[in-house]
């Protein structure tokens, strides 16, 4: 199966790093939202962190530049019906994807492959809403996109062998490397990601710790890169709850009920960075816990 045109839906965080690799791989990017200013904001943020990995050595300048010659934007969803693959990294919103797929499959030629980049819904019930759930698959790219090694491939119960070694050799040429889930809520990543992060909050809101010496505990006791509370403001404490959520309805198990102050954060509008305010106040630097 031939892949070269590749489609990206949502150019926020995710869908501007995926377009990101995929332009470096060498395959032609075409990106799509339904708001002119994301798209104008994620081939600034591509520009600016190729430039990033031109400075530090990582791609040279003929890389960089033919990475964004090779990356096209649309408001239409339409245009991306002549694409070969098509990665949906829209909003972490059942009803919003399954619109867009709707859109989307009467302009697919019969050979596209459909995946969807959700860090937790059922890949099986998003491909039964569509035309083609033996070529669809969950993709699950991991934040920063174009420094993180791994991307998830998660096979609905309908997904052929077919569809399944092409996205294993996608993966490959963009020199990543994939690690295979069974579609059941939350894959591997965030089944035992997000209920390490949900005891973080646990520990913050029955006084066990402070934010800082949480963060500080799991950065220098166990070598992880980002505290687990720095780490929900990077992903964004709405879609970590929205995960908790998939977990402990998905599961019925009451070891995934969410922590209140989780909820409690995202009541407020207090996302993380996105935001500026989280489990730190980035409105100032260098951020300050706000517990
Ligand atoms: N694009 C390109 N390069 C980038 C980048 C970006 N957006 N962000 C960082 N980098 C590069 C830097 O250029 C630097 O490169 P070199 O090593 O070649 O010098 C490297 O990444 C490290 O960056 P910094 O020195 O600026 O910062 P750092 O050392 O603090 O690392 C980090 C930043 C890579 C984000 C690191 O803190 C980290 O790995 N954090 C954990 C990230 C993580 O766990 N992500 C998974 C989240 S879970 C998920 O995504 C799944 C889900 O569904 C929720």
């Amino acid at each position: 199966m031939d892949i070269n045109q590749v489609g990206v839906i949502g150019a926020g965080q995710m869908g501007n790093g995926i377009a990101h690799v995929f332009a470096l791989a060498g395959y032609d990017v075409l990106l799509n939202d339904i708001d002119r200013t994301s798209l104008d904001a994620a081939v600034k943020k591509i520009e600016g962190n190729l430039g990033r990995q031109v400075g530090r050595g990582k791609i040279s300048e003929a890389e960089a530049k033919g990475a964004m010659n090779r990356i096209g934007t649309t408001l239409t969803l339409s245009d991306l019906g002549k694409t070969d693959l098509v990665i949906e990294a829209a909003t972490e919103r059942e009803t919003i994807k399954t619109a867009i797929f709707e859109d989307l499959i009467p302009h697919l030629g019969p050979q596209t492959i459909l995946t969807s980049n959700t860090s937790s819904i059922s890949i099986t019930r998003l491909a039964s809403r569509t035309d083609r759930p033996e070529k669809f698959m969950g993709f699950h790219f991991m934040n920063p996109v174009p420094v993180m090694q791994l991307v998830e491939l998660i096979r609905g119960i309908a997904t052929d062998d077919e569809t399944y070694t092409a996205m294993k050799n996608v993966v490959d040429r963009l020199g990543k490397t994939s690690a295979t889930a069974e579609d059941f809520p939350a894959f591997i990543v965030n089944r035992i990601l997000m209920p390490m992060i949900n005891e973080a909050v646990y520990t913050l809101y029955e006084g066990v710790g402070s934010v800082s010496s949480i963060d500080s505990a799991m950065k220098l006791g166990t070598n992880h890169p980002m505290g687990p509370l720095e780490l929900a403001d990077f992903i964004g404490l709405d879609t970590c709850l929205a995960i908790m959520n998939v977990l402990h309805d998905g599961l019925a198990d009451t070891k995934y009920r969410p922590c209140p102050l989780l909820t409690k954060y995202v009541e407020a509008g207090w996302l993380g960075r996105k935001s500026q305010r989280g489990f730190y106040d980035y409105r100032q630097d260098p951020p300050v816990p706000t517990r």
